[in-house]
């Protein structure tokens, strides 16, 4: 209920000549009133004036009253009634960063990942990315950082079971061994020689060439202990390399690599929002990289409890038309590398290298 108070308002009306040519908002805001009594304050202001009233429309021209422009509000008083006031000093900033993980000391110390998706040699291909991949290891890491080969390094297009009769024409299982044994010394062959001087490299086996082994030997029985050393086979052996079994977790520095994740079925993860759909899977456990779809996605979630969590999926490191794929799969595929930068409890400054880049890089070494 109101109270209303006549000898009050002509007073405030009185003290405050800037009411008739004020807005209703400008009165309450002034002088803290509601509506309803700004609105009272004004008519009165208005009333006991004997100038025109202002045009309420803003922005419009006074009117002119016998050949004057109507005179202009007196300029703004400042006035800060002792309670309601609105421009009270604000509250201290609090000095609390409960989603601050990294001590900045042990970020400076972290080490650079880097992440090499599926490279699908194959026989008679024209391997200068493995020199561009190894020109830009040699300069831009150290022995403290890691490369990280996440499987489908080879394709293995002799084992495939999708082929017809027609597409099998000619393919050998020895061309694919040698196509993954020339892109390695491809690789190898920029790096220094004295692998302490390298940085350390992993190799974590994808479905290409490690499951359709494993499925020979488990269809032949009689051939185990025979197929059964793809590192051997596939020449990373030669530069000490111990590949990591397909789909089982590398862990370095929090982040988890492995080729693909499996789905629970038969399937393994993947989609429009894969990095999103991984991280799902894990209960937001961890951080993960994977490669297998191609295509470059991430997704990362950060709490308090846990600080970040990323789900990236890698692309692919190649620039080769492969048909199964077509037209519209081969142009959307993401063909690049994915750098982890100062890598740390699963977080890291996450950086996504094209494949174009490396090549404006380092191909001129090649012509040299
Ligand atoms: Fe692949
Ligand atoms: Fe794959």
């Amino acid at each position: 209920m109101g109270t209303r108070n006549d000898a009050a308002d002509a007073a405030l009306v009185a003290a405050h000549p800037w009411i008739a040519g004020a807005s209703r908002l400008e009165i309450k805001r002034r002088l803290s009133v509601g509506s309803a009594r700004a609105d009272r304050l004004r008519k009165l202001a208005w009333d006991s004036s004997k100038e025109p009233r202002p045009s309420l429309i803003q922005g419009q021209r006074p009117k002119l009253d016998g050949g004057a422009r109507v005179q202009q509000p007196p300029a703004r008083e400042i006035y800060l009634p002792d309670s309601g006031n609105r421009h009270r000093d604000l509250p201290p900033v609090s000095e609390e960063q409960p989603w601050r993980k990294a001590d900045p000391q042990k970020v400076m110390d972290s080490p650079t990942i880097l992440a090499v998706p599926d490279i699908h040699l194959h026989k008679g291909q024209d391997m200068s990315r493995m020199r561009w991949l190894g020109r830009y290891v040699r300069d831009s890491l150290t022995p403290y950082d890691s490369v990280v080969f996440m499987g489908d390094t080879v394709d293995g297009k002799s084992m495939c079971r999708h082929l017809e009769e027609g597409e099998r024409e000619g393919l050998r299982f020895r061309d694919d061994m040698e196509a993954g044994r020339q892109g390695l010394a491809e690789f190898y062959g920029e790096l220094p020689t004295n692998p302490h001087e390298r940085p350390n490299i992993e190799h974590v086996w994808g479905n290409h060439v490690w499951a359709r082994m494993k499925r020979f030997v488990k269809e032949h029985p009689w051939l185990m202990g025979f197929l059964d050393d793809p590192d051997r086979w596939f020449g990373w052996s030669d530069y000490g390399v111990k590949g990591h079994k397909y789909q089982q977790p590398l862990h370095i520095r929090g982040w988890r690599f492995q080729h693909n994740l499996p789905n629970g079925g038969r399937g393994t993860v993947g989609g429009k929002y894969a990095g999103a759909s991984m991280l799902n899977r894990l209960n937001y456990s961890e951080s993960i990289v994977t490669a297998h779809t191609h295509k470059y996605n991430q997704h990362e979630v950060r709490t308090a409890a846990r600080g970040a969590v990323w789900g990236i999926t890698a692309g692919c490191y190649f620039s080769h038309y492969e048909d199964y794929a077509q037209y519209d799969g081969n142009a959307s595929w993401d063909r690049g590398l994915v750098r982890l930068e100062y890598a740390i409890d699963g977080d890291a400054d996450v950086a996504w290298k094209r494949i174009e880049t490396l090549e404006a890089m380092y191909a001129s070494e090649d012509a040299a």
